[in-house]
């Protein structure tokens, strides 16, 4: 079992990462010395791909032990399925200071994360990721919240879990696409920090696609130890630290909301496309070399990614970039890379430079 230690001070914390990290669950609590309820939040589709391996981790808790489901769906990350929860909770525990776990994907954790920092003040909570996506990125570094209308995200805190357990044993039964989700950001960990972690991606990417199991721990450990050292840094994402973790997410994020957030595309197929247009900007502004961009490109395709995306108004995704909550009144913000293995951070990118790279990149 590999340990990724996130150094936080008193907030500091393990992530566990190796098949059977599961089932370290009742030790850990034990070790917690917690003996409150523990509250489990889930839903139907993680339920059912976890079946073999839960009950009997739960069996072994001598705890009291409750299920809250949610709808397996972005739309649960809600005000709506909050309250529910919380007042679920409530009446379950009958008051009592509750232990959250969260066992899911990233609308799982950040949701059920947002429970736990919210209720009662705040309670313990344990992040159990069960996506590709969720362990190398939403299960670390305690971002938790839920959506409103008007954007995503809107409503939230910073908690960090106690624990996280990533056990690659959920990835196998993980559908492909969501497989595929995780690799976009797996890629961006090598762009935006690691060269040599690129290059191994780039030499071992159908090994991911096809869940060796080693190559996908050895790939979990790399981006869990780079997003610690991150949070270690920048924990509340103040100092310009964190924000490289954004590398691909500001034009990606234009392509989900230009889409409304349908099955079109996900989280990382938007980030993918994000991704290459920032190199794309890099490029023409003689930041950033061809041959980068042309790497990076090869590996988007070569992990079943696009870098072109189609069938989304070209006008729809402007107009979410130029109203992107995150800019402040008039100017923009991007994360551009410098070459494969670094990123910084520039202002003001000309408006019609932007808009040429998304006409290229969005057909
Ligand atoms: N997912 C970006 C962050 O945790 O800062």
């Amino acid at each position: 079992m590999k340990k990724i230690r996130v150094s936080l001070g008193e907030r500091s914390y393990s992530i566990l990462v190796g098949r059977g990290a599961v089932a370290r669950l009742p030790g850990v609590i034990k070790e917690m010395k917690f003996t409150g309820p523990v509250i489990f939040i889930t839903d139907r589709n993680v339920l059912t791909r976890t079946a073999p391996l839960i009950p009997p981790i739960v069996r072994k808790l001598s705890n009291e032990v409750y299920r809250v489901i949610v709808p397996p769906s972005e739309l649960s990350k809600s005000v709506a399925i909050y309250q529910d929860i919380v007042q679920k909770i409530a009446k379950k525990t009958r008051m009592h200071r509750p232990l959250i776990v969260a066992l899911g994907g990233g609308v799982v954790g950040d949701l059920a994360g947002f429970v736990a920092a919210t209720y009662r003040r705040g309670v313990p909570f344990i992040q159990v990721p069960t996506t590709l996506l969720a362990m190398v990125d939403s299960a670390i570094g305690g971002k938790v919240g839920v959506d409103l209308p008007e954007a995503k995200n809107l409503i939230g805190a910073f908690k960090q879990p106690r624990v996280v357990l990533m056990d690659p044993d959920f990835l196998s039964t993980l559908p492909a696409r969501q497989l595929r989700n995780g690799l976009a950001e797996i890629i961006k960990y090598g762009i935006a920090s690691n060269r040599t972690f690129f290059d191994y991606l780039d030499a071992n990417v159908k090994k991911v696609l096809s869940r060796d199991k080693k190559v996908l721990e050895k790939v979990i450990c790399e981006c869990a130890a780079i997003k610690a050292g991150i949070v270690k840094d920048d924990e509340f994402d103040q100092k310009d630290i964190r924000i490289v973790l954004n590398f691909g997410h500001t034009l990606g994020h234009a392509i989900e909301a230009a889409s409304k957030y349908s099955d079109d595309f996900n989280h990382g197929e938007s980030v993918a496309i994000g991704m290459v247009m920032a190199g794309e900007i890099a490029l023409r502004l003689e930041m950033f070399k061809a041959d980068d961009l042309d790497r990076i490109k090869c590996l988007v395709r070569n992990a079943g990614l696009r870098f072109v995306a189609r069938n989304v108004p070209f006008k729809e995704v402007v107009n979410a970039f130029l109203h992107d909550k995150k800019f402040t009144a008039g100017s923009n913000r991007f994360v551009l890379p410098v070459r494969i293995g670094s990123v910084k951070v520039v202002e003001n990118i000309p408006e019609f430079l932007v808009k040429s790279v998304i006409r290229q990149y969005v057909k």
